[in-house]
């Protein structure tokens, strides 16, 4: 048990840390994301044709402009880096907002269009792996990810098997390797061969107890074994120490936000929400008002700021304000939190 839930935090806790590399050089490539991670995408090779390029999404907003190898535009700068050298973006701290169509459009020094390419970006959830073959088995889900649940293993006494819900629905039925009933076909796919069960899209309403029960070829139960779904949220981590830092939190999810480092010259200091709502106030290294403490913990000594079932209410400019021994404020900076779902 103990186990799983480590699993689940280096698969959870990851999520912002999963690097993919995709090669977009190709017209029509497809490069696939996970919600949270970073992208390294190969958008040109240097050849003695190209003089600048510009990079589209949704054919209407420009994300980068690159003349004469140098980045004239870049509308992501503040999460990405581009090299004309090698012609890779780096795209970190990738959002819901991301999964678009690009396209590379290539100009000759005389500003030609020489060629265009485009690439579908993808973004995906979370996806997680439970053996359910063990009865009790607890398993994870992360709320809009997949989950792949092996629930058997074919051998020669079982003939069919239900799968159900909290002990009274029925999700699933297989007999005799061929699935009739699957009440999740719309956003799952059961392959009798291996027994496992991929449900995409996990929403709140998957977490519950499920139960598969075997029936031999004379309709005879032959055992029963449980399975526990928990569906948990996407967290994602934001450093916000510098003014006007953008972070973004998934619906339903965790964001942890670095807000102070305790190395700073001050020890009392206030967290607003859109200037109008005191969401925290630290006094000597002291909570002495957490708002939202229902759902949050703030932890001075490393100045980071824990926010667990994200709602899009949270979306909201909030700034730091922080004061001197004398009660006079030296600084205020400001943070963008903005919240993703689907
Ligand atoms: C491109 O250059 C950047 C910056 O020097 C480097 O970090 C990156 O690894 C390079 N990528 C490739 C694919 O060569
Ligand atoms: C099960 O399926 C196999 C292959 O599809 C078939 O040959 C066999 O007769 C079926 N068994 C029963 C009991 O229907
Ligand atoms: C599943 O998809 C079909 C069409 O693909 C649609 O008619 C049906 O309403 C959907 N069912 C659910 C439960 O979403
Ligand atoms: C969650 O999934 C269930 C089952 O597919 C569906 O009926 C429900 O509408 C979904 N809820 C949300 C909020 O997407
Ligand atoms: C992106 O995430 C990294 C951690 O993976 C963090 O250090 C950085 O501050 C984040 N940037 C933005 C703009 O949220
Ligand atoms: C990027 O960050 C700077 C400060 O670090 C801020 O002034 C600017 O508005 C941000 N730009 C975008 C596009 O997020």
């Amino acid at each position: 048990m103990e186990a799983v839930i480590g699993l689940l935090m280096v698969l959870l806790g990851v999520s912002h840390g999963v690097e993919t590399y995709c090669d977009g050089r190709q017209d029509g490539a497809q490069c696939f994301v996970a919600l949270g991670g970073t992208v390294v995408l190969q958008l040109i090779t240097q050849d003695e044709e190209t003089y600048a390029y510009g990079w589209l999404k949704n054919n209407n907003f420009r994300v980068l402009y690159v003349k004469n190898n140098k980045v004239l535009v870049n509308e992501l700068k503040n999460r990405s880096s581009f090299t004309p050298s090698n012609g890779t973006f780096r795209i970190s701290n990738i959002s819901w907002t991301d999964n678009a169509e690009y396209s590379l459009r290539i100009f000759d020094v005389y500003g030609r269009e020489i060629a265009t390419q485009k690439l579908q970006l993808s973004i995906q959830g979370v996806e997680t792996y439970c053996d359910g073959r063990q009865d009790g088995a607890q398993c994870f889900g992360a709320l809009g990810g997949t989950v792949v649940l092996q629930l058997i293993t074919q051998d020669e006494e079982t003939y069919a098997y239900g799968w159900l819900k909290n002990n009274n629905f029925r999700v699933l039925y297989v007999k005799n390797n061929t699935v009739l009933v699957n009440e999740l076909k719309n956003r799952s796919s059961f392959t009798p061969s291996n027994g496992a069960f991929r449900i995409n899209n996990i929403n709140w309403t998957d977490n519950a107890e499920y139960s598969l029960q075997t029936f031999n070829q004379d309709g005879y139960q032959i055992a029963t074994r449980k399975l526990q779904l928990s569906i948990q949220g996407v967290e994602t981590y934001c450093d916000g120490r510098q003014d006007g830092a953008q972070c973004f939190g998934a619906l339903g999810g965790t964001v942890v936000l670095q807000l102070i480092t305790q190395d700073e010259e001050t020890s009392t200091y206030r967290w607003m929400k859109n200037e109008s709502f005191r969401v925290l106030y630290v006094k000597n290294n002291m909570v002495l008002v957490n708002n939202l403490k229902n759902r949050s913990s703030f932890t001075p000594s490393n100045g980071t700021f824990r926010l667990s079932n994200i709602s899009w209410t949270d979306n909201a400019e909030y700034s730091l304000q922080t004061f001197n021994q004398d009660g006079y404020q030296i600084a205020t900076r400001k943070l963008q939190l903005s919240i993703q779902g689907k």
